[in-house]
């Protein structure tokens, strides 16, 4: 049985029981929890932008991860077993808006550090600000190519499957940027955490890669079935919501 998606008629119980649960945590943690968060912002008051856009600059980096690695589950056919395909394109959808609008706050939190003042103009224009120009300037430029291919979810009727395909494996070059971009100019680059993540997300995506290539390969490989022989599934996929 595939996943269909949770049912319109439990929504109000998964809320309520989300909500409980929300409220006991905060219960438990919310007096000692604020009483340490006060502490942290007032002796780190001037540095809290930089502390923030490099928080969410992992959370970006992770959501354009997955996104990308759940886009190329979904392409070799793996998730028609589990999920609706229109379900699990949805979800791709909604991981490359998350990536993009983490994106948008790790850049917008920027024009309020005051360690290393930066403009909206330098912040918008690539290559164009004063902290590591050419590697912010990449970071710029694959949060461009991030916002064009999200974009093009809406026009492919019109811009036609294959042209469609071909600017959405641009994907992969933000990855590559991005991954570029956070290693040649955060600062936590040199941490064994870091060092992990970016690895980690790195060597999943490329061996996910290289099985949706294998499998695009082998399918091409195939003979042509002989009239009346016994019609074989297709091994890869294309996206089809
Ligand atoms: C508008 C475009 C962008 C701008 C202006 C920008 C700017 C910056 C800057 C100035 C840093 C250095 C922060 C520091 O550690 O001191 C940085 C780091 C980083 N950025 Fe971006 N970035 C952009 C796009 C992206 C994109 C598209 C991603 C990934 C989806 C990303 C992920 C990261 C990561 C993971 C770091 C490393 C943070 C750290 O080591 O603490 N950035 N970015």
């Amino acid at each position: 049985m595939k996943y269909e998606g949770l049912s319109p008629r439990t929504r109000l119980l998964r809320w309520g029981l989300f909500g409980l649960a929300l409220t006991m945590i905060l219960y438990a943690t919310a007096p000692q929890a604020t009483g340490l968060a006060v502490d942290w912002v007032t002796s780190h008051q001037d540095s809290l932008p930089w502390y923030a856009t490099r928080f969410l600059g992992f959370l970006a980096y992770g959501a354009l991860a997955v996104s990308v690695a759940y886009g190329l589950l979904l392409s070799t056919g793996i998730l028609d077993r589990i999920a609706h395909r229109v379900v699990s394109f949805t979800l791709h959808q909604d991981l490359s808006a998350i990536a993009i609008g983490l994106t948008a706050l790790h850049g917008a939190v920027l024009a309020l550090d005051t360690f290393v003042p930066q403009s909206v103009r330098q912040l918008i224009i690539p290559f164009a600000g004063p902290y590591r120009p050419e590697w912010v300037g990449i970071g710029q430029i694959t949060f461009y190519l991030m916002i064009v291919v999200y974009a093009s979810f809406s026009v492919r009727r019109r811009i036609g499957q294959r042209a469609w395909r071909l600017l959405h494996y641009t994907t992969l070059l933000a990855f590559v940027g991005a991954t570029a971009h956070g290693l040649m100019s955060g600062t936590d680059s040199p941490a064994a955490w870091a060092f992990w993540a970016y690895t980690l997300a790195s060597v999943a995506v490329a061996f996910l890669l290289v099985y949706r290539i294998t499998l695009s390969v082998a399918n091409t490989a195939r003979p042509v079935a002989r009239p009346g022989a016994r019609a074989t599934a297709p091994v890869a996929q294309e996206f089809q919501p």
